[in-house]
């Protein structure tokens, strides 16, 4: 039996017609990014915000022809809200058409997520933070990890946060505002059940006196589960951040990151590698692989912002609440993300 390749599954999907231009689905461009891994085929099903729902029928009969294919063993194929294009270039891909209503005062939300835990969601936050004020913009941080709140200790912040006219009063260090459960609740642990985490959420993004800001990043909690989708459906996000480590274990996991926000019509604005090296002794080591996260970029088409190296200094300085000098990569990195967000300043 011949392995299972590309130009196999692209001959099923081409049985299938697109009903828009009477083309099949590979021509016509609907169908993009197909992946084949072993007996595992992936691929994106490009639908424009409008015609989402109707395009559900396609993505499933692409999905039965390929998974009829001699050796598939699973078939995922991603229905994406995104403009539709025959290649899938890095692109600036289509702002979300939900209906997400603003944050009175918030020019822009941007998540920061990862699928894998303590991959560098929260410390890449707080630097990206750190980086926005640099240039002169208005930051604030919700801490949406309910159950493991770091961003207190990161920003050396503690105490409760005071109510003012019927809403929390975020707490501000060095000149980025926070809210975050561990504000709220101090060193108790949350109990909570899933629909209570949507609402607590809800709660911290919309109950909160933020003010003016230009950029609230949002360090979501790890994983891709039920209060990661209605975050990023419900929320009005502008973009997410995809963070990993060089390693498959965590690219994988990344990878459903991607998705999940591609699933939602919530722009992903690009992958940022973390802890991609280490300089020891004027030396360059690499102790957990390489070009995971830029591997990644390609596969999903989307943007690598970046590798971030391991910096001692910075996870201890992070541990203490303490003053740090943010890295280079992730001072460059927070430009590239401000260059697809549209400002009007
Ligand atoms: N580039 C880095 N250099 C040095 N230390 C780092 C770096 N990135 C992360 N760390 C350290 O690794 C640990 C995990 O990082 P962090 O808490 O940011 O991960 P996370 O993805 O937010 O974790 P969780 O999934 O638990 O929320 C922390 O102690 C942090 O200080
Ligand atoms: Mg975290």
């Amino acid at each position: 039996m011949s392995p299972l390749s590309r130009e196999t599954v692209l001959s099923a999907l081409r049985a299938v017609a697109d009903p828009a231009t009477g083309q099949n689905v590979v021509d016509s461009g609907i169908v993009s990014g197909v992946v084949v891994r072993g007996g595992n085929v992936g691929f994106l099903v490009n639908a424009t915000p409008d015609s989402a729902a109707a395009m559900e029928h396609i993505r499933r009969e692409c999905e039965q022809k390929v998974s009829l294919l001699q050796g598939v063993e699973k078939v995922t194929a991603v229905l994406t809200a995104e403009q539709q294009s025959s290649a899938p270039a890095p692109e600036k891909e289509k702002p979300s058409q939900w209906n997400r209503t603003p944050i009175e005062g918030v020019k822009h939300l941007v998540a920061v997520a990862s699928g894998k835990g303590g991959v560098g969601k929260s410390t890449t936050t707080v630097c990206l933070a750190r980086a926005f004020a640099e240039k002169g913009l208005r930051v604030g941080i919700l801490d949406a990890d309910i159950y493991g709140p770091s961003i207190p200790l990161m920003l050396g912040l503690k105490g409760q946060p005071q109510v003012k006219d019927g809403k929390l009063v975020p707490a501000v260090s060095r000149g980025i505002s926070c809210m975050s459960m561990g504000l709220l609740m101090g060193d108790q642990a949350a109990v909570m059940r899933g629909p209570m985490i949507t609402k607590a959420l809800n709660q911290m993004l919309r109950a909160v006196a933020w003010g003016e800001l230009d950029v609230l990043l949002v360090d979501m909690p790890p994983g891709t589960g039920d209060v990661h989708l209605s975050l990023a459906q419900q929320a009005p996000l502008s973009g997410a951040v995809v963070v990993t480590t060089p390693q498959r274990v965590a690219t994988i996991d990344a990878q459903k990151a991607v998705d999940m926000f591609r699933k939602v019509g919530v722009p992903v604005l690009g992958i940022v590698e973390n802890m991609s090296y280490l300089e020891a002794e004027g030396q360059r080591v690499q102790p957990f692989g390489q070009g995971g996260g830029e591997a990644l970029s390609k596969q999903m088409a989307t943007r690598f912002l970046g590798d971030v190296p391991l910096v001692p200094v910075l996870g201890a300085a992070l541990d203490g609440g303490q003053e740090f000098a943010i890295p280079e990569a992730l001072s460059d990195i927070a430009a590239k993300i401000l260059e697809q967000l549209p400002f009007r300043m």
